[in-house]
């Protein structure tokens, strides 16, 4: 079953100066339990596409669909639908948990939203989910400034499972926090997702992070998925060129870097999403392209079962 379908989503954001595209036809399936990875450059599209999937932000054109739902018009029931069945997992935890209340109140938010259980279920739910977190009960009415990062990932992770949602986004929920933090973090998802077996979407420019946490990987260039495959397949033949270049950046999968750094390292100028390539938007900094490359859009080839790519090299 089909969670969560992008058809051709295109995304301008206007405004008084250059118009903006920062997602250009984008297609995108995730089904039932499946993990899928999202890797690309800052600026690529990665949080508009999430913005547009968690009912956020109106798509310019395109189809949206949530379990059978077209659910691409932000109507107030559309919104309570969608945050019924997709709950996110931000990047930041300190500014995404309201310093204000307590962790118990935190947790509890998103059940009290969709007035799920009495005030005695919600109370014992919000104890599973911090067990099932790893947190300590004795931590339910300590405030987020009293807890570390990764406690509070472990605390925004708890509220977003607190509805059981059918998927969950997770916008590199672990660049903020130390290597080893991250690692548990990353362990505590991987964990969760066996046991409950929520769909996920994780956004990260971390390549050797996506390939622990995804079983399938999209990589986004401005504002296009240029390549899609299983991840072990991407991992061991990466066919578009923007792919092998992310992966010849990276020294050692995994090795602790900066936010970013190693995708810096791909040759070349990152072009900005208001003044996007003609052709192939990748040809400037293709170490591979050709006139036709300049000139002409690459359509999406199919080059293996499940792997897809949008490149002429391919067609
Ligand atoms: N509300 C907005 N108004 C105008 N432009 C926007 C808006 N939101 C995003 N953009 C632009 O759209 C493009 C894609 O942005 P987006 O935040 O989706 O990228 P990203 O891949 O998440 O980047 P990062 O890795 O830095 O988080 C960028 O050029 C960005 O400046
Ligand atoms: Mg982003």
């Amino acid at each position: 079953m089909t969670v969560l379908d992008l058809r051709d989503v295109t995304q301008v954001f206007g405004g008084r100066g250059q118009p903006v595209r920062a997602l250009n036809n984008v297609s995108l399936g995730v089904s039932e339990a499946e993990r899928v990875g999202i890797v690309g450059e800052s600026g690529s599209g990665k949080t508009t596409l999430a913005r547009i999937a968690l009912g956020l932000t109106k798509p310019t054109s395109g189809r949206v669909t949530l379990l059978d739902r077209d659910v691409t018009e932000l109507r107030s029931d559309h919104q309570r639908y969608i945050h019924r069945h997709v709950q996110m997992v931000f990047q930041d935890p300190l500014s995404s948990l309201n310093p204000r209340k307590s962790v118990r109140q935190i947790i509890a938010l998103p059940l009290e939203a969709q007035r799920i259980g009495s005030p005695q279920d919600r109370e014992r739910r919000v104890v599973e989910l911090m067990d099932s977190v790893g947190l300590p009960s004795r931590m339910l009415d300590s405030w987020p400034s009293q807890l570390s990062g990764g406690q509070r990932q472990r605390v925004g992770i708890a509220r977003a499972l607190a509805i059981s949602p059918k998927l969950l986004f997770l916008d590199e929920p672990t660049a903020s926090l130390d290597v080893s933090v991250q690692a548990r973090i990353l362990e505590l998802l991987v964990g969760l997702q066996a046991k409950l077996r929520i769909a996920q979407v994780m956004i990260s420019h971390n390549l050797g992070v996506i390939r622990h946490a995804a079983d399938r990987v999209a990589v986004m260039y401005l504002g296009q998925i240029v390549e899609q495959a299983p991840t072990a397949r991407l991992y061991a033949a990466p066919a578009h060129p923007y792919t092998q270049a992310l992966f010849a950046a990276v020294p050692a999968v995994g090795a602790r870097k900066r936010h970013g750094a190693a995708l810096a390292r791909v040759r070349g100028e990152v072009a900005s999403a208001t003044n996007i390539p003609s052709g192939c938007p990748f040809h400037p900094r293709c170490p591979q392209a050709t006139e036709r490359c300049r000139g002409e859009v690459p359509v999406v080839s199919t080059v293996a079962s499940g792997h897809q790519v949008r490149c002429h090299l391919h067609a």
